[in-house]
């Protein structure tokens, strides 16, 4: 079986260790607790192959601009490495991206942009595997992203999949991995 490198990317809070943990160990976790970057390992079988992913889940993207205190981050090496070339490594070891925004957040969704051009820039590679997802879908009344302004980003980027997950109800959050793995897979 292969291992495969999957890297989460998005905004503080928009779900990304929730949808992590419930694909990886079927939980949900209601309490806030900011990622400094954690990484998991699970075996799934896409398409009757086993596959041994590798999934990191990273702090959220304006954790890189503002400037946080050094001695709340509990690991001496993250807190030693400036936050722009954490992001840069991760980048060139990743080998698939599933890039989150909130549904209820449409500065989430436009801060996904500066992160696409990134991973294009250093991949160098337009076609690079990633997946759009749109998080908390169970939030509809506070709905601030339509299903259309998503889709055109996603057309923007060479239709790019789109999936409205939500990780409180466990709702296509299997299906947004299994997709960026196939991406992987048919590369
Ligand atoms: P950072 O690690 O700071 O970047 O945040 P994150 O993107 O990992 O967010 P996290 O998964 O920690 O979730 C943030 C908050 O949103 C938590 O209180 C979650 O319970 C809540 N949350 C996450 N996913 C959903 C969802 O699908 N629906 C709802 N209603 N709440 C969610
Ligand atoms: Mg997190």
């Amino acid at each position: 079986s292969r291992e495969y490198h999957i890297v989460v990317l998005g905004a503080g809070g928009v779900g990304k260790s929730c949808l992590t943990a419930q694909f990886v160990q079927n939980v949900w976790i209601e309490a806030y607790d900011p990622t400094i970057e954690d990484s998991y390992r699970k075996q799934i079988e896409v398409d009757g192959r086993q596959c041994i992913l590798e999934i990191l889940d990273t702090a959220g993207t304006e954790q890189f601009s503002a400037s946080l205190p050094l001695t709340a981050h509990p690991n001496l090496l993250t807190s030693c490495v400036k936050p722009a070339a954490m992001r840069e490594l991760y980048m060139k070891s990743g080998q698939g991206f599933l890039l989150v925004f909130s549904i209820t957040s449409l500065s989430s969704l436009t801060e996904l942009h500066e992160l696409r051009d990134q991973i294009v820039r250093i991949k160098d590679d337009e076609r690079v595997p990633l997946v759009i997802v749109g998080n908390k879908s169970d939030l509809e009344e506070d709905r601030a992203v339509s299903r259309s302004r998503a889709f055109a980003v996603s057309q923007s980027w060479g239709n790019a999949p789109y999936y409205e997950t939500s990780a409180r109800r466990r709702a296509n959050v299997d299906e947004a991995f299994v997709d960026l793995c196939r991406q992987i897979i048919r590369k």
